[in-house]
C-alpha cells in the first residue's frame, strides 16, 4: 500500500539526531524534536492496542456472532502470529517513537500460550519520559481467575475485564456460547485480589438485548472500586448486523443511572481517552461512557493497532493494515521499521467514527473485524 511505498523511501540526507539518553534509534528521517510522532491532523502516537490472537472462546454477538465465526472460519495458523520476541521488538519500536500505553487484545488474549511472559518482557519498557509504559489488557474474564496472579507478577498493573450481564440468561445469549456471568466476576474478584488497580468492567449496550443490564451492573460494581464503563454498540466489522436502532446513546445510559443513583460528571482524565467519567455524587466510586456513535471521539485519537500477524491500523475501522512482519522476518533494521512506522503515522487521517454518516458502502463493506485488531 503507499504508506509502505513511502515508509521504506531511505532519506537523502542522513538527519543528525539530538543527543538524547533517551533515544532508542539512531540515523533514520526521524528527529527527536518530532517526538512523539504527529499525523496529519496533528495528533501524537501514544497508544499501541496489540491483539496477540484472532481466536476467542466467546461468540459475543456485536463482535464475533457465531453464525460468521463457526466451526470452518479460517483462523490466522500459528506460524502466522507475531512471536513474543517479535511483538516486544515492535513495542519496543514504539516506545522510542513516544508510544506510552500498550493494550494487549485479541480475540481473547489469555488464550495465549504462556502470555505472562510477553507482559514480563513488556513491562520492562521505559518511555521517552523515562516512565513505566502503561502496560493493560481487555479480557473476557473466562480465565483471569487462573491467570490473574501470573499477570500481575508479571508486572502488569491494571486490567480491563469485559462483562455485558450479570442476569445469567441475558450474559449468555450476549456472548453466544453460553458461559457464565458468575465465573466472569470471579474473574473479576480474582484480579482484585491479586492487586490489579483499577480493575475496569466494559459493558457493551445493545438495545432490547442487555439495556436491562444497565441499572443492575451499575448497583452491583458501586462501591466497589470497579469502574464500569458503559459502551455504544459500533459499526466494527462487517458481520455484527449494526443498525442505529440497536444503540443505546449514552446519554440514555446516565440518565438511567443518575435517576436511581445521582451522577456528577467530571470529563475526560485525558484528551485522548475513550471514555468520559462520572462519579456518584454519593462518593460511592465512578463510571465512565464511551459514546463513539453519538458523540465520536476521533479528534484526539492517539490509538495505533497491531494484529496478531503483524499489520499495523490506523484506524479501528480500517481496511487495510500495513505489514511489519514481513520486513522484520526478512531481517530489516530497526531503523527501517522506525521509518516504515513514521510513515505511516505522519499520513495518517483516519476520523472514521465523525464521518460515520458520509461513508459510503464501498468502505464500509472493506472494514476489518474488531476481533482481529482488538477492541
Ligand atoms: P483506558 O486506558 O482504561 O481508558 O481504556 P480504553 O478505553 O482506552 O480501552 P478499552 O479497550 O477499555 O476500550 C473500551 C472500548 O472503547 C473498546 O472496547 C471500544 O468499544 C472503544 N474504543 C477503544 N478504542 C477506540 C477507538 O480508537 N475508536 C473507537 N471508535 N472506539 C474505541
Ligand atoms: N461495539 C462496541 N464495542 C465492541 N467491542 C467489541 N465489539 C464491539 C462493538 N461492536 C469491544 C467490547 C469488548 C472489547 C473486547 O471489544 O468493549 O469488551
Ligand atoms: Fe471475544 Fe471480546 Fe469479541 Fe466477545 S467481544 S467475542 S469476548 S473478543
Ligand atoms: Fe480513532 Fe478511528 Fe476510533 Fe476515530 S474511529 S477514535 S480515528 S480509531
Amino acid at each position: 500500500m503507499k504508506a509502505f511505498a513511502l515508509g521504506r523511501v531511505i532519506p537523502l540526507v542522513e538527519v543528525s539526531v539530538a543527543d538524547s539518553a533517551k533515544q532508542s534509534f539512531q540515523g533514520h528521517d526521524v528527529t527527536t524534536s518530532e517526538l512523539p510522532l504527529r499525523d496529519a491532523c496533528s495528533r501524537p502516537l501514544r497508544d499501541l492496542r496489540i491483539s496477540v490472537t484472532d481466536r476467542c472462546n466467546f461468540r459475543c454477538i456485536y463482535c464475533m456472532p457465531k453464525e460468521v465465526f463457526g466451526k470452518d472460519y479460517a483462523f490466522l495458523p500459528r506460524h502466522e502470529l507475531l512471536s513474543f520476541e517479535e511483538i516486544e521488538r515492535v513495542a519496543r519500536v514504539f516506545v522510542g517513537l513516544g508510544v506510552e500505553k500498550i493494550r494487549l487484545t485479541g480475540g481473547e488474549p489469555l488464550l495465549r500460550k504462556d502470555l505472562e511472559h510477553l507482559v514480563a518482557r513488556l513491562a520492562t519498557l521505559r518511555t521517552l519520559r523515562d516512565a513505566d509504559v502503561d502496560l493493560t489488557l481487555t479480557t473476557n474474564g473466562s480465565l483471569l481467575s487462573r491467570e490473574a496472579q501470573a499477570l500481575r507478577n508479571a508486572g502488569m498493573k491494571r486490567i480491563t475485564v469485559s462483562l455485558d450481564a450479570i442476569d445469567e440468561t441475558v450474559f449468555q445469549r450476549m456472548n453466544g456460547v453460553g458461559f457464565s456471568a458468575l465465573v466472569v466476576q470471579q474473574g473479576i474478584d480474582a484480579a482484585l485480589r491479586a492487586g490489579f488497580a483499577p480493575v475496569k468492567v466494559n459493558m457493551v449496550v445493545k438495545r432490547g438485548v442487555n439495556d436491562s443490564q444497565i441499572l443492575p451492573i451499575a448497583t452491583h460494581f458501586r462501591g466497589t472500586g470497579v469502574e464500569v464503563r458503559f459502551i455504544e454498540f459500533m459499526d466494527v466489522g462487517t458481520s455484527n448486523g449494526w443498525n442505529t436502532e440497536s444503540v443505546v446513546p449514552s446519554s440514555e445510559i446516565v440518565r438511567i443511572i443518575d435517576a436511581r443513583f445521582p451522577l456528577i460528571p467530571t470529563g475526560r482524565h485525558k484528551p485522548s481517552d475513550t471514555s468520559v467519567r462520572l462519579r456518584y455524587a454519593d462518593g460511592l466510586g465512578s463510571i465512565g461512557v464511551i459514546s463513539s456513535v453519538s458523540q465520536p471521539f476521533c479528534g484526539d485519537c492517539t490509538r495505533l493497532r497491531l494484529s496478531a500477524d503483524g499489520q499495523l491500523f490506523t484506524c479501528l475501522f480500517a481496511s487495510h493494515g500495513l505489514d511489519i512482519r514481513m520486513p522484520m522476518r526478512t531481517g530489516d533494521s530497526d531503523d527501517v521499521l522506525c521509518r516504515l512506522v513514521a510513515g505511516l503515522w505522519r499520513q495518517r487521517a483516519d476520523r472514521y467514527s465523525e464521518q460515520r454518516g458520509q461513508m459510503n458502502a464501498v468502505c464500509s463493506s472493506q472494514k476489518v473485524e474488531m476481533s482481529f485488531i482488538g477492541g
